[in-house]
């Protein structure tokens, strides 16, 4: 079983609010992405990475990936203007025999290798897509103009996470439509007709999103000792 990995790393990084993308955003003294970028390499669970990368930062993604040792980078590739279409990019330079398709966002950058591994068992178990989940805290409500509508079930709903592992012609079906308004790729695979597992997700895969996202993962980073300037 060949399993490739798809980092979507190609947003402007708009509510973060710097002069360059979020995948270039400090953390931990080197760029953001050196982060997923080191611990994809370092699983023992993917065999390659596609990365997908803001428009105009390929090279210097290409020499980050380099810099970090991450040699499984086969491709990198210009994002699009959507998460879903850097995604399709990204998967078009997957090989055609890869079995699995593991797709993360690079600003989930404390991946540790178990969520990896709780993604991909249930693709063994029958299912086409597989999912990091986590229960929610708070009450859920539906509203519309400033007014409840309803109260949702709170134990049937999880705040979904990446990574998010596909059999990979599931996912290369599900990217072939339209992926406009989709916010996952497991909502296309779902669209499609796949079956999708949720697995239990990791609390630090936070994803930076606002400035004190970032000081938040900067913490949890420092926590785990890792880090190192390149
Ligand atoms: N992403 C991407 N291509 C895009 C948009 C987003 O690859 N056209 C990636 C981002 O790099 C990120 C992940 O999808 O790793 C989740 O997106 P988000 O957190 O929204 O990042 P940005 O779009 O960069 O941030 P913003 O929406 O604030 O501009
Ligand atoms: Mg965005």
């Amino acid at each position: 079983m060949s399993v490739w990995a798809v980092l979507a790393a190609a947003g402007s990084g708009e509510r973060l609010g710097l002069d360059r993308p979020k995948s270039f955003a400090p953390l931990g003294g080197r760029p953001l992405l050196a982060e997923p970028l080191e611990r994809l390499e370092a699983s023992s669970w993917i065999d390659a990475i596609v990365v997908a990368a803001p428009p105009g930062w390929e090279e210097p993604s290409i020499l980050l990936a380099e810099e970090v040792g991450a040699g499984k980078v086969v491709s990198c590739v210009t994002g699009g203007a959507t998460r879903s279409e850097s995604v399709r990019a990204a998967v078009a330079e997957v090989a055609p025999d890869a079995s699995v398709i593991l797709v993360h966002d690079a600003a989930r950058p404390l991946l540790d290798d178990a969520v990896v591994e709780r993604v991909l068992k249930p693709l063994a178990e029958g299912f086409h897509g597989a999912v990091p989940g986590l229960p929610l805290a708070d009450t859920v409500k539906r509203a519309r103009a400033g007014e409840v509508v309803e109260t949702l079930e709170r134990a049937d709903l999880f705040a979904v996470q990446t990574p998010q592992a596909f059999l990979a012609d599931w996912l290369r079906t599900a990217l072939g439509g339209d992926v406009a308004g989709a916010t996952d790729c497991a909502a296309l695979v779902e669209e499609a007709g796949g079956r999708v597992a949720v697995v239990p997700g990791d609390r630090r895969l936070v994803k930076v999103t606002e400035p004190a996202d970032l000081e938040l993962v900067e913490a949890l980073l420092g926590r785990e000792g890792g880090g190192n300037p390149v």
